[in-house]
């Protein structure tokens, strides 16, 4: 089912009601007894208990590997935990591509690219997709050549006059402190004025957006971005040290590749920005026919973590966005995982009998009482965000099973959260729905556990949910 966001007109958008207060009733379960019923229907669930794998859902690995390191992504996993799975679980056909339908920084990608497996991305948000594609094409630019355009940029000093983006962070001298963030504008103005290929410009405005935090008081923390006052160094400094840092990885690749260590033929990997929900057709649109012997993701968890936000300067900065619309449009069209924006209602669940049970386990978690406290934004808003999101892990999956080989597995990474008192269990919701759409449930695989900041949450899993497609 095709779900267009970006075209909702904002007043159809805004008057859509959130819950009141009163409508939340004690008639619904409280967290303890929801957690009686989780504890329940879980038992019937194949969980495994494996913390081994719990560091591979981390980015911390990829901040010294090559390619990887050339952006810090940190919602991103080990590039460790993507050859984990390739060494566990066996791909149906020599032939059998990779599908990562939330690809942020490019992880799945680059992993499956070193092993010489072909690979397609789908990213949402036009900086990560950007991100990903550069990663991914690293063997298109020559090393010598990005040395010499960073140098000819360095030296430029001609500015013709140029406004800094729109957006308010940019112009708040006490996240970008001596004129940086005009500094950071002038050398992207200078990058797109040279004369040289548009991969080198790319390369360069990559290390440029990895810069930002170099240059600035901005830390990105959770699903804040926070003030954060450390040492840091002036944007032509930064640029710098960034390309350097792109330029010894290429020199050490193809060096790799001379001595033939490296995989002399480098699959197909594309990155395309789009939607998750809309996948068999945003791939038919690409003309990518593939069926996938492996769909590996992690889609954004129901945390109110808005990708849009964390990573607003990069959007801005780089040129993804223009004008505050244009955000919006951007947040409308990324998975419910947040109440950044009011999106428009949607009854998958709901208007489906196979999936009765899971929407009245929906209901129960959207209505509990303990969601927040009484009277508070968050009570109104959890029980959107609860409601969308598992809407949305239904679109995605039957969207994935349609593009998933015969034998083929969906591997879906995912955390649960905390709304209030309430816990989401997201791994547990998600393994039900893809059952209840005909896929077998082959494991939810524990990797990790989180400490809640509520004492009356248990720890919050971060699990694998591992499902086949049997016919
Ligand atoms: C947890 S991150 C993925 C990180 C990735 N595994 C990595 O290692 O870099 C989730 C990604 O989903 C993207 N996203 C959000 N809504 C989306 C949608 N509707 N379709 C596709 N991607 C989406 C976000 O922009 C974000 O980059």
């Amino acid at each position: 089912m095709k779900q267009d966001y970006s075209l909702a007109p904002k007043s159809e958008i805004d008057s859509t009601e959130f819950e009141t207060v009163a409508d939340v009733v004690p008639l619904y379960p409280n967290s303890s007894q929801l957690n009686e019923t989780f504890a329940e229907l879980e038992r019937s669930l194949p969980f495994v208990e494996d913390e081994s794998w719990g560091n591979l859902l981390r980015f911390t690995d990829n901040l010294t590997a090559p390619l990887h390191r050339w952006f810090l992504f940190k919602e991103g996993y080990s590039y460790k935990l993507v050859d984990k799975i390739l060494d566990r679980f066996d791909l149906p056909g020599k032939s059998s591509a990779i599908l990562d339908p939330f690809s942020g920084s490019g992880t799945t990608l680059l992993a499956a690219q070193k092993r010489g497996i072909p690979s397609v991305g789908l990213e949402i948000n036009p900086f990560a997709a950007f991100l990903g594609r550069i990663k991914t094409q690293w063997y298109r630019i020559e090393p010598e050549i990005l040395e010499k355009e960073l140098s000819l940029v360095l030296q430029d000093n001609e500015h013709p006059p140029a406004n800094l983006p729109a957006l308010s962070t940019l112009h708040n001298n006490k996240y970008f402190p001596n004129g940086h963030a005009d500094e950071l504008l002038k050398l992207r103005n200078a990058i797109l004025r040279r004369p040289c290929s548009q991969e080198t410009k790319d390369f360069l405005l990559l290390a440029l957006l990895a810069s930002i935090e170099d240059v600035s008081y901005l830390h990105k923390d959770g699903r804040l971005l926070r003030f954060f006052q450390r040492d840091i160094i002036p944007p032509k400094e930064a640029l710098s040290n960034r390309t350097k840092i792109i330029i010894e990885d290429l020199e050490n690749l193809i060096q790799q590749d001379e001595n033939g260590t490296q995989n002399p033929c480098i699959p197909q990997t594309n990155v395309i920005q789009g939607d998750a929900r809309d996948l068999d057709s945003v791939l038919d649109q690409h003309e990518i026919s593939d069926q996938f012997g492996l769909i590996l993701y992690s889609p954004p968890y129901p945390n109110n973590f808005d990708y849009s936000e964390i990573y607003k300067c990069e959007l801005w900065l780089g040129g993804f966005l223009n004008s505050y619309e244009e955000w919006r449009n951007l947040r409308l069209r990324t998975f419910r995982s947040h109440p950044s924006c009011s999106f428009p209602e949607t009854h998958c669940l709901k208007d489906n009998v196979a999936l009765r049970e899971v929407y009245q386990l929906v209901e129960k978690m959207a209505k509990c009482p303990d969601i927040g406290e009484p009277g508070s934004r968050a009570r109104v808003r959890a029980p959107k965000v609860i409601r969308g999101y598992f809407d949305d892990v239904y679109l995605m999956l039957e969207q994935q099973k349609i593009r998933l080989k015969t034998s083929g597995y969906i591997i879906c990474v995912v955390g649960n959260s905390r709304h209030g008192n309430l816990h989401v269990r997201a791994d547990t919701i998600i393994a039900k729905i893809g059952q209840a759409i005909g896929l077998e449930l082959v494991e939810i695989r524990v990797a990790r556990h989180r400490q809640s900041r509520s004492q009356q949450v248990q720890k919050l899993r971060e699990s694998l949910v591992v499902f086949q497609k049997n016919n």
